[in-house]
């Protein structure tokens, strides 16, 4: 095949990449990566490489990459049609299909979906719906969106503001007023090494509490939550969490949202973590999972008791102002509806929950032991290894020393894709779910081997 020799150059002249160091990149000192194909749980990239893609590109090629199915439907749609609008009762074959097949998968409390194109922009409808829904409802004043630290909900204006990491706020003017934080449920970070789970989750309880009491619930319309928090650290919550959580949001009449951007579809081994962790959300966040990101695709799907309220609100104001040009585009919703059929064929929910309990086991008996690992945690498809100085006073390492980033990197040259993720030391996989058994000990092997060559 010809090889174009300027791609290097061109890339590093002309393209603005998401989520990069712009001056190390510019100047080369960053590598980059021109992918070229994928298949099952490996991609390859132009200079040879093959990789075993542990993090399923950014927790989204769920059914792994290749799938002929997938394309194909693609292409036939737009063959067909490759495009008509969803405002004023339009639609496809394909977007009524899906909104079906997600409410057939959905708890049961759900009502109708709402198509954006990704995680961050179903998180502003999200929020706008919240507004929508308290103005209608004669509440004008209740507006504020309790997020937590360390949760990810997009790098919008708002969503970026209720992401609770640094990075999406420093020298953007980020968070906006309307948007507050609470405790990140994270066990392992607990103010207090001497607390116990539950005593840790009575604490995320009382500052919510707190903050609520603070703020005034006649001012709080929402609170936005993963039911594993992602980008954040991978960390399952503690015990009684979301029972916790729930109970206080109800007693203060406060909405939740629950962000299954990365947990829907089968991650935690169950079809959505609200069904996991016993979750009744009165609005649920789906993206990447939806179409395994062979096209762009998210939604917003909207419980009974909120809809009902849309319904009333259109009555009194005339037709809802929110769309998005490309909502419930025909491409992306056939890619979804042959993404969920394939999910299903080929039992790639229940191979999550199989293989990525055998994920996190033979990664902890493999590391558990070891001089700098804190914890090793995860549920389902999802696992993290965090990296400490000192086990027994927990002491972290300086983020300068770049622990974290540089074991992926170790982990990179064995072959193997990992994600230092972003605030801490903490190496993150979250592959697809076709992930074999001889794949995971392959991850688990190649990991000690990075982890020995970076800390010893
Ligand atoms: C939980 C969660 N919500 C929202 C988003 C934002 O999605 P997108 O990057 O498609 O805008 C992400 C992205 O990683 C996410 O993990």
């Amino acid at each position: 095949m010809l090889r174009n020799d300027q791609l290097d150059q061109w890339d590093r002249d002309n393209f603005f990449h998401p989520s990069t160091h712009l001056a190390e990149f510019a100047r080369g000192n960053l590598p980059n990566r021109v992918v070229t194909g994928g298949s099952g749980c490996h991609i390859e990239d132009r200079d040879g490489n093959r990789l075993l893609d542990v993090f399923a590109g950014l927790y989204c090629v769920n059914v792994g990459y290749g799938r002929q199915d997938i394309a194909e439907a693609i292409a036939a749609q737009a063959k067909e049609l490759a495009y008509y609008h969803s405002y004023v009762g339009h639609g496809t074959e394909a977007s009524i299909t899906l909104a079906k097949m997600i409410l057939d998968r959905a708890p049961a409390n759900m009502s109708k979906v709402y198509f954006g194109l990704g995680g961050s922009d179903a998180n502003e409808t999200n929020i706008k719906l919240v507004w929508y829904y308290n103005n209608i409802l004669g509440r004008p004043e209740k507006k504020k969106i309790i997020s937590r630290w360390r949760g990810y909900h997009g790098s919008g204006l708002m969503t970026g503001s209720l992401t609770g990491l640094e990075l999406f706020h420093k020298k953007f003017d980020l968070p906006l007023t309307q948007v507050i934080h609470t405790e990140a449920p994270y066990y392992y970070r607990r103010p207090d090494l001497d607390m116990s789970e539950e005593a840790f989750t009575a604490h995320c309880v009382a500052e919510l509490e707190a903050l609520i009491d603070r703020e005034g619930a006649d001012t709080i319309a929402a609170f936005i939550g993963e039911p594993v928090l992602g980008t954040g650290g991978i960390v399952p919550p503690p015990a009684g969490y979301w029972a916790a959580i729930q109970a206080v949001l109800k007693k203060h009449d406060i909405l939740l949202i629950a962000d299954e951007v990365v947990t829907g579809f089968g991650r935690l081994g169950t079809m959505f973590g609200s069904d996991h962790y016993g979750i009744e959300a009165d609005i649920i966040t789906i993206a990447k999972g939806l179409t395994s990101a062979y096209a762009p695709l998210s939604g917003s799907i909207v419980s009974d008791k909120v809809w009902k309220v849309l319904e009333d609100g259109t009555d009194e104001n005339g037709p809802i102002g929110h769309g998005w040009t490309y909502s419930a585009h025909p491409i992306g919703a056939a890619a979804g509806v042959a993404n969920l059929k394939l999910i299903d064929e080929l039992n790639l929910v229940q191979n999550a929950g199989e293989v990525g309990g055998y994920l996190n086991a033979t990664m902890t008996a493999a590391l558990a032991d070891h001089a700098n690992v804190g914890e090793i945690r995860g549920e389902g498809m999802l696992c993290a290894v965090e990296f400490v100085k000192d086990k027994g006073s927990r002491s972290f390492f300086d983020a300068s020393e770049k622990v974290g980033p540089r074991i992926a990197a170790a982990l990179l040259e064995e072959g193997v894709i990992g994600r230092a993720m972003p605030q801490g030391d903490i190496l993150g996989f979250a592959p697809p779910f076709c992930l074999t058994k001889e794949e995971a000990d392959e991850v688990v092997g190649k990991t000690v081997k990075a982890v020995n060559a970076v800390l010893g």
